[in-house]
């Protein structure tokens, strides 16, 4: 378990990643495009974002009439999300590594987990509990970086499992667990889910208008990969 007030990699760069994110090749031209779909239809649903960054997807979920809760293990990322959706809008801060015990049990229609999971120690006690708080018949629907994509910028074997640690422009320091496809699904099945799509993210036509070079990049090698899963529940 990991203190709820210890320091957050994105501390200090949320302000960065808040105004890149709106706009950004990755964010606005590459994941948002492919997770909203993926949701359907959220009227009056009660949509858990874990990971939610600055809020960018929790309005897209408000414009859409759906019930949100988020949170973020950064106090920066929640200070612009609470100031982004206004009152009335829970987002609390939270780290995925420890339980979610402000949650009861199967009070969530979808969780939405986008860019997240591959900054979690241990991604099967957080996928369980995100599997707790899901409604049998609820969804998770999750976006992490490719595979193939970490292989290519870490190097190595394409099977090496490993904490990656590497220094962004602007100084924050990104540490990532970079594994093969084949133990990202077994983690998430050992967590009681099955896979019922899994998408590899293509770049929209408004990437290559805005940014040819990274359109050109994603359209020839993949970048990241969404997964839509339903949680096992012994009683359904
Ligand atoms: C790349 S941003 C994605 C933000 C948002 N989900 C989106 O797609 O716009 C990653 C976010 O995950 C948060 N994060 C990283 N590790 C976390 C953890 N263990 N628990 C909760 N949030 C975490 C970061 O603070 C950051 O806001």
């Amino acid at each position: 378990m990991r203190p709820d007030d210890s320091e957050a990699a994105y501390d200090g760069f949320a302000d960065t990643f808040a105004a890149e994110a709106a706009v950004s090749p990755y964010n606005a031209h590459y994941d948002r495009p492919t997770i909203l779909p993926l949701l359907g239809d959220v009227r009056g649903r009660h949509v858990l974002d874990a990971g939610c960054g600055p809020g960018l997807y929790l309005a897209e979920l408000v414009a859409r009439n759906a019930k949100v809760t988020g949170f973020d293990q950064s106090t920066d990322m929640v200070r612009h999300a609470r100031a982004r959706l206004g009152p009335g809008i829970t987002v609390r801060r939270h780290d995925l590594d420890n339980p979610l015990d402000w949650l009861d049990d199967e009070t969530v229609d979808l969780v939405l987990a986008t860019l997240v999971i591959h900054y979690v120690r241990d991604r099967v006690a957080a996928l369980r509990e995100l599997h707790r708080v899901l409604r049998p018949d609820g969804r998770l629907v999750l976006s992490t970086s490719h595979p193939t994509a970490d292989w290519l910028a870490d190097g190595g074997s394409y099977f090496d499992a490993r904490h990656v640690e590497e220094t962004w422009t602007g100084g924050m320091l990104h540490r990532y667990w970079r594994q093969p496809l084949e133990r990202w699904v077994a983690e998430i099945t050992e967590a009681g889910f099955v896979i019922e799509r899994l998408v590899e993210h293509r770049p929209t036509p408004a990437m290559d208008r805005h940014h040819p070079h990274t359109y050109a990049k994603l359209s020839r090698e993949p970048g990241f990969i969404a997964l839509l899963l339903r949680p096992v529940k012994t009683s359904t």
